[in-house]
């Protein structure tokens, strides 16, 4: 018979930094609405924000990419009178790193964030158009005027983290795809990142919503979720043109469905245990666009899985984690792959 206990929602810190992150945080993409997402209600937005801060999430992610900067926008709006309890992680499109531009990116997000510091400052996928070296410098400067308090990557493979660590500037997060579905960090990212004390923040934990059990069969599956490497690469708008994993996919969600039923749990809640329970693993990015989200996704918080259950779950889920392989990038495989 498996079981499980309970425990509070506790802060765990970034890196090196000094900062100390909740470990379960808040995904921003959704706010303010755009492709994808639909229309949003920017009170709501706001709200979902403030019942975070108030059940003790202070860790909020967001990106200038994020519907065109609203998402940066209302992060702002909802913080500005209380930017002291937050922490803001944020993220500049690749491109944008190039030295020429890179402070003026910056200074468009501190604007739309309403704020002179970013706690988090993140490069979004590998650099590939230009030197390492020297859009690392720039943010190394920006870190030592006070604009930035700490610097990190995301979706960063072995290879590009390796030449990012080279550059000497202290990098204290790593944000990557990580859940039950997706676990090719196991096999060398990971590993890595603890050696270097660079944090792991895991995102899409619920993998869009397979793993809170919202989908029974493929044709569930809103197209706009079923672009990654997990499914067909024949599915509208999918990039990777591989054969997916559709029956590993599947076979894993009973099998993980029928652990969180013999727990008496969501399977949810087991999808999120899991992953705060890995070592290396500092926040869970799970997204909200309601209060009343934020209060189910806390409570979660305070479930502790025994070794066993992990086990299991670690088992359940190997066959499509050897399919997948190692390979970070969910959305572009082979030569396309960004994570290398
Ligand atoms: N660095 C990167 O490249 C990158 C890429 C992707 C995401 N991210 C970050 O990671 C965050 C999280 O990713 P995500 O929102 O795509 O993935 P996710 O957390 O895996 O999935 C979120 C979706 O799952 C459903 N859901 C969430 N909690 C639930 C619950 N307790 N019960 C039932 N359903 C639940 C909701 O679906 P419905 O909306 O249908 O209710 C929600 O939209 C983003 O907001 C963003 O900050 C970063």
């Amino acid at each position: 018979m498996l079981s499980s206990r309970r425990k509070t929602l506790e802060n765990r810190k970034l890196g090196r930094s000094d900062i100390e992150v909740s470990v379960l945080a808040l995904g921003c993409w959704p706010l303010g609405g755009g492709t994808g997402w639909g229309d949003e209600d920017e009170r709501e937005s706001i709200a979902t924000i403030h019942a975070a801060l108030d059940h003790g999430i202070n860790f909020f992610d967001t990106a200038e990419a994020y519907n065109d900067g609203r998402s940066e926008e209302i992060v702002g709006k909802a913080l500005a009178d209380r930017r002291d309890r937050a922490v803001i992680g944020t993220k500049i499109g690749p491109s944008y790193t190039e030295p020429s531009v890179l402070r003026q990116y910056c200074e468009a997000s501190l604007s739309r964030l309403q704020t002179d510091y970013i706690d988090l400052y993140m490069v979004h996928w590998p650099i590939t158009t230009h030197s390492v070296a020297d859009s690392f410098a720039v943010l190394d400067d920006l870190q030592r005027e006070g604009k930035i308090r700490a610097i990190g990557i995301s979706n960063f493979g072995v290879r590009q983290l390796t030449e990012a660590l080279q550059t000497g500037v202290q990098l204290d997060a790593n944000q990557l795809c990580y859940s039950l579905l997706s676990r090719a960090i196991e096999f060398e990212i990971l590993p890595m990142c603890q050696e270097h004390c660079i944090s792991v923040t895991a995102y899409m934990p619920l993998m869009q919503g397979l793993l809170a059990d919202k989908y029974r069969t493929i044709d569930e599956v809103p197209p706009f979720r079923a672009r990654t490497r997990h499914f067909s690469g024949d599915r509208p708008g999918a990039r990777h043109g591989g054969p997916g994993a559709e029956v590993e996919v599947f076979a894993a969600l009973d099998a993980v469905r029928s652990i969180a039923q013999e727990l008496g749990e969501p399977m949810a809640n087991v999808a999120l245990a899991w992953l705060m329970s890995k070592p290396g693993v500092t926040s869970v990015l799970a997204g909200a666009r309601r209060p009343d989200q934020i209060e189910r996704n806390v409570k979660v918080t305070s479930l502790v899985l025994e070794s066993e259950v992990i086990e299991r779950l670690d088992q359940v889920t190997d066959a499509l984690k050897q399919v997948l392989g190692s390979n970070a990038d969910y959305w572009q495989e082979g030569e396309n792959s960004r994570s290398r």
